[in-house]
């Protein structure tokens, strides 16, 4: 069986606060992306995992533990091997992994007859990530709680885009510490876009966009900022952090800008890809 992990990105992100079990409150619109890793299953003997990347080639991989989740609770008698091909950057706040998590239990569901309910597959999704559940609906969604409490956004507007990514690497829970120590007035960036979407006003969208980690990253990665601006000088219509970073994204009015702008991306030594927003 083979499968595609689209990545995400962050229409926005409001972080509303942070809670007793250490993680944060989040607002958050996600919608998937074409950019996305290959995934082959096969029935085995015994959990076999192999990556193209072998640095990911690790018991602690997403994939793997989606996997022992996945037959710790369908109880077969069958297992897996995993073949993961990586081709989405990370750790980068595009969901790669949580998006490989979420397909290997999606898949593994089918290829043993749907032994777990869907409802049940979504609280597996919730233990392995916050943005797994996310992956596993694999539509534009309203991402409230940890990430894990999905609202779907029907009608929402795709676009054609490009995702760019320079030498920073950052980790999620030092973004978070960052930002709480930052002590920054709370967004709601989400509210406005949910608002211009039921009122099909694109350009009201397009304003609305926007991710709260950006004042951090603008300082502890200054190439994000960079990139944004860069975006916005190649015709992006908007252009932010995706998740806690260091990804950008910038979205255009056609197809052809973009891939223009992926192009001088790649000329200045950024990673840079051209793809599309996922509607539904
Ligand atoms: O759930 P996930 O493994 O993606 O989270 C990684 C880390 O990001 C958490 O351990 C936590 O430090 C931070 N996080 C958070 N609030 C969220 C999601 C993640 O503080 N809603």
């Amino acid at each position: 069986m083979k499968l595609n992990a689209y990545a995400k990105i962050n229409l926005t992100l409001d972080i509303l606060g942070s809670r007793p079990d250490g993680f944060h409150e989040l607002s958050s619109v996600m919608v998937p992306v074409t950019l996305c890793d290959n995934i082959t299953l096969e029935k085995s003997e015994e959990l076999v995992f192999d990556c193209n990347i072998k640095e990911l080639c690790s018991e602690d991989n997403l994939c793997v533990r989606a996997a022992k989740l996945f037959f710790a609770t369908a109880e077969t008698e069958v297992y897996a091997s995993i073949y993961l091909e990586k081709n989405v950057p990370f750790p980068a706040g595009l969901g790669g992994g949580s998006a490989d998590a979420a397909c290997v239990l999606d898949g593994l569901n089918r290829l043993f007859g749907e032994p777990i309910e869907r409802e049940k597959l979504f609280l597996l999704a919730a233990e392995l990530g916050s943005d797994v559940p996310f992956c596993l609906l694999g539509a534009p969604a309203l991402c409230e709680g940890r990430g894990e409490l999905l609202t779907e956004i029907k009608g929402m507007p795709t676009f054609d885009a490009v995702i760019a990514i320079g030498k920073a690497r950052l980790k999620t829970p030092e973004m978070f510490r960052a930002y709480d120590s930052a002590g920054l007035p709370p967004r709601s960036d989400s509210k406005r876009l949910l608002a211009a979407a039921e009122a099909n006003d694109r350009s009201a969208l397009i304003a609305s966009l926007g991710n709260a980690f950006e004042p951090i990253t603008d300082v502890l990665a200054p190439e994000t900022k960079l990139i944004r601006a860069e975006m916005l000088k190649s015709g992006a219509l908007a252009s932010h952090l995706s998740g806690s970073g260091p990804s950008v994204y910038g979205i255009f009015e056609s197809g052809e800008i973009a891939k223009e702008c992926a192009e001088a991306l790649k000329k200045m030594g950024y990673f840079a890809v051209y793809c599309q927003t996922v509607g539904r």
